[in-house]
């Protein structure tokens, strides 16, 4: 187990795949320790949501990297939902963007940005920054690897494809529901359009896409550090998940 420096906030990251919850986890995790909390794929999906919008080159690393160390980017609590990916609200330059970075063609060019390492690099003090008294709890897939390498525990939250394809499609069926405050984009409407076994097929494959970039690429890949523990949750519930993440947590001395 790593110890944090002295006078330094511990971390405790916690790495995965999408829909692995890692995301619900995270912000209760962070709710029930009272510490801060870093989703930091929200980040990338911020550099994503520029580019698409500013029709920028995905290949132009530079550009991207500008973009990454200029964008004001806030990332602010707001109460925990179970069925939404992050309890987070994001402004960007002082406008709430936190529907437009979940939009279902914001994934792609995250991803893609993700993989450029000057973004990454730029990335880097910003999530840094996160880490303050009394502690932080940082959701991403290179918090215990790269971003926190000393985190004083670290857990990597998987889950088989076909579970996490089906929480993502539970998690937009919500969306839908709840009345949230935007209309459908073009690629959600016709995804809404779609039978129900088709919507999940259509899932799991752009998250497949998705995953195989992140888990392939050569800087930051999706990896479990050595020290991780691993925990599964294909057959879990959140519930079974918190408490497995509470044990690890009072076996390390950790939180309040
Ligand atoms: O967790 P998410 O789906 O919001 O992440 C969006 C994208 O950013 C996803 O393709 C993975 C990538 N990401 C990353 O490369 N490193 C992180 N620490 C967090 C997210």
């Amino acid at each position: 187990m790593s110890t944090a420096p002295a006078g330094v906030a511990d971390v405790i990251a916690l790495d995965g795949p999408g829909g692995s919850g890692k995301g619900t986890v995270a912000s209760r995790l962070a709710s029930a320790l009272g510490w801060h909390l870093l989703d930091s794929g929200a980040l990338y999906r911020v550099v994503g949501l520029i580019a698409l919008r500013s029709g920028l080159d995905l290949g132009d690393a530079e550009s991207l990297a500008a973009i990454a160390r200029n964008a004001r980017i806030e990332l602010k609590r707001a109460p925990a939902v179970d069925s939404a990916p992050s309890s987070i609200v994001v402004f960007v330059d002082d406008i709430d963007e936190t529907d437009a970075i979940r939009r279902a063609e914001v994934e792609q060019p995250a991803s893609r940005v993700a993989a450029v390492p000057a973004v990454r690099e730029a990335l880097l003090p910003t999530q840094q920054a996160f880490r303050n008294p009394p502690g932080l709890v940082a959701d991403g897939r290179d918090m215990g690897t790269v971003v926190f390498p000393d985190a004083r525990l670290k857990i990597f939250l998987t889950a088989s494809a076909d579970a996490r394809a089906r929480r993502r499609l539970r998690q937009l069926k919500d969306r839908r529901t709840s009345g949230s405050l935007r209309a459908p984009s073009g690629s959600e409407r016709e995804q809404i359009a779609m039978p129900a076994d088709a919507e999940l097929a259509a899932i799991r494959a752009s998250t497949e896409v998705r995953d195989e970039r992140d888990r392939s690429r050569p800087v930051s890949p999706l990896l479990a550090a050595p020290d991780a523990v691993t925990i599964d949750s294909t057959e879990m519930s959140i519930d079974d998940v918190m408490a497995a993440v509470m044990a690890l947590v009072r076996e390390r001395g950790l939180g309040r």
